[in-house]
């Protein structure tokens, strides 16, 4: 997964606004960097292996001339993250440039069929093909216009994409085409911008056109045209205004933007509370009369999806099968159909697994209802109803805040089935209500009060070889989302379970000093948690617990322990429970020397399957 970014600029070069751009798009890749530009029918190119500042120093991505180019900034799937693999890639002439994010599946073949046309190949990308088989498609007929060879040359290829190409040949164009992977155009009174995402353009312009899949765009100093891939039928799009300031793109100060995020949370969750009640409404009509419901996502979206099977049994009776999205054609693929609902989950709405398990689904007729935080997202639009969850640009590979914010919008949609299906007291249903609607501020105490506690612990158990989490109940899905954080930005090994599973086997692990993160919200199972707490003990455990307030029993068990406000129903306690452990793991990172907002081996959303 990669950031590809495109400008035409009416004044000045476009180089130092790509290069800006590109490091607004770093989150999702940074193994190397890469920039083209046009001049008098000249392609300059400049790229190297590296993190973008890096790079810079050593190249000075911003002097290149010309008012059109185009720029990468890369993850790697194909080829080690090596000068040679990085994009922009170029034909035999060197007269086109493509970036690409995405995964050419039929790339060896394709190539094999050019090189024996005599074609060159420099790199061991998939991307490279790209350039040459426009370069082919020109050679064989040089009378086509660029943006039908690259038309052409789309039409070859399978997987996903998104490319935006440059050619001497016209000089003041970018032809752009997308296939799953995501492309948002940006409009400006002096510029027209492409780019994998918002964040890229936004201190430039918030008028944003979102482009489908299966379309071409031609971008020129006029503006922009988009057509169909497949019958090159005109596709007429009016800008959308995106209500993100520039300055949610940027760090406002904080020192990464996972923090930032995680501070966001009481913001994000109000947000979350105003989404409109007709799409809340209209999906939890759909969840009612469905036969059978499937939760998909993968990650820390799954463990939304976990914590919802709990709110929408224990609220609305109403049973539902959370599945990992990377499982389920395995493991559900066949027993699908028409009477199926899935509802998939996914922050960025581009994840392949979690895309790939609702196209499989789709094909057996189910009703794919969708959740997500970024509109215009390939999963908004084959879901048959979806939510925008409101959270803004999420930077940080870590979910933090949009995690918070799906368990918001599940609980709501919960407590709508509960009251459909006349499953709880209308009394009860009000205090939820009332609950919910809180849970912004709770959040926003326990970060306020009890964020210092935090980092102590972490700077406490810095050195630690492996950390357990365990929860009963709906704490069990915050149980997997601590381990999930701390794994994954602070890279200590670390197992999470249903605490009364502990005792079948992780148990013989326990020896002295080991740290175990008990969540133990007190509306729930919490006396048989406290028995597991004392298995624990008993065996030289160090325990931390996140606990209610003047919980005095847990906290006299506790070696350490970290408070949420009183008064949590267990089955929204995920919400405000998870917020210590995203601080956990931010400051781990941080005491281990590592940068929260770019951990090794990750990037924001994964759309290789
Ligand atoms: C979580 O911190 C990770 N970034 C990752 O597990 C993520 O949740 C997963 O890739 C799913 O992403 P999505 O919600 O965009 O589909």
């Amino acid at each position: 997964m990669c950031g590809i970014f495109g400008c035409i600029m009416k004044e000045g070069n476009a180089a130092p606004i790509i290069h800006a751009s590109l490091k607004r798009l770093e989150y999702r890749g940074y193994d190397s960097v890469g920039i083209a530009t046009i001049q008098d029918g000249t392609i300059y190119m400049k790229k190297d292996q590296g993190k973008i500042d890096d790079v810079h120093r050593c190249i000075d991505l911003d002097d290149l001339p010309g008012n059109v180019g185009i720029g990468h900034t890369r993850w790697a799937t194909h080829g080690a993250p090596l000068k040679v693999n990085a994009h922009p890639h170029t034909d035999c002439s060197g007269q086109i440039a493509v970036v690409h994010n995405g995964i050419i599946e039929n790339f060896s073949e394709l190539k094999l069929e050019l090189e024996n046309r005599g074609h060159i190949f420099l790199s061991k990308t998939d991307t490279e093909i790209i350039a040459h088989l426009i370069e082919e498609t020109l050679k064989q007929n040089p009378t086509l216009s660029l943006a039908d060879a690259v038309l052409d040359a789309v039409k070859k290829l399978d997987g996903s994409y998104a490319i935006a190409v440059i050619s001497a040949k016209e000089p003041d164009k970018i032809i752009c085409a997308r296939n799953e992977s995501p492309l948002v155009l940006g409009v400006s009174d002096n510029a027209v911008y492409c780019a994998s995402d918002i964040p890229a353009f936004l201190p430039l312009t918030n008028k944003a056109v979102f482009v489908n899949n299966g379309e071409l765009v031609i971008l020129s100093p006029a503006g922009y045209e988009i057509r169909k891939i497949q019958d090159s039928s005109v596709a007429a799009r009016e800008p959308k205004i995106i209500d993100w300031t520039p300055e949610m793109a940027v760090k406002q100060g904080y020192p990464y933007f996972m923090i930032k995020e995680i501070h966001e949370q009481p913001a994000t969750l109000r947000n979350t509370l105003r989404i409109q009640e007709h799409y809340l409404d209209l999906i939890s009509t759909f969840l009612d009369r469905a036969q059978e419901v499937f939760l998909v996502a993968c990650g820390t979206s799954y463990h939304a999806c976990l914590a919802a099977s709990y709110m929408f049994s224990k609220l609305a009776f109403l049973p539902t099968y959370p599945v990992f999205a990377s499982e389920f054609v395995e493991q559900h693929g066949k027993s699908v159909s028409i009477d199926s609902t899935i509802l998939a989950i996914s922050q960025s709405g581009e994840t392949a697994d979690t895309l790939s398990a609702v196209n499989s689904a789709q094909q057996r007729a189910a009703t794919i209802l969708g959740l997500t935080n970024t509109i215009g997202s390939t999963l908004t639009r084959i879901s048959r109803v979806y939510i925008g969850q409101q959270s803004g640009p999420e930077i940080g590979v870590a979910a933090t805040k949009t995690f918070t914010s799906q368990l918001s919008v599940l609980a709501q949609l919960a407590l709508r089935l509960s009251k459909k299906r006349g499953k709880v007291s209308q009394d009860e249903m009000d205090y939820l209500a009332e609950k919910l609607e809180k849970l912004p501020d709770i959040v926003d105490t326990i970060i306020q009060s009890q964020e210092e506690k935090v980092k102590q612990i972490a700077n406490k158990y810095k050195d630690a070889k492996i950390f357990f989490f365990l929860g009963r109940g709906i704490s069990t899905a915050t149980a997997f989302e601590g381990r999930l954080k701390l794994m994954e930005i602070a890279y200590v090994p670390s197992i999470a379970f249903p605490a009364g599973e502990s005792k079948h086997g992780p148990i013989s692990l326990i020896e002295a000093g080991f740290p175990v993160v008990f969540i133990c919200p007190r509306d729930g199972p919490h006396k048989t948690l406290i028995g597991n707490i004392m298995e624990m003990k008993a065996r030289g455990a160090s325990i931390i617990a996140v606990v209610e307030e003047g919980d005095e029993e847990v906290k006299a068990l506790s070696d350490d322990y970290v408070e949420v406000p009183k008064g949590v129903p267990e089955v929204l306690s995920p919400i405000p429970f998870a917020v210590p452990l995203q601080l956990l793991a931010y400051y781990m990172a941080l005491e281990r020397g590592y940068n929260p907002d770019t951990p090794r081996n990750l990037a924001k959303s994964v759309t290789v399957k």
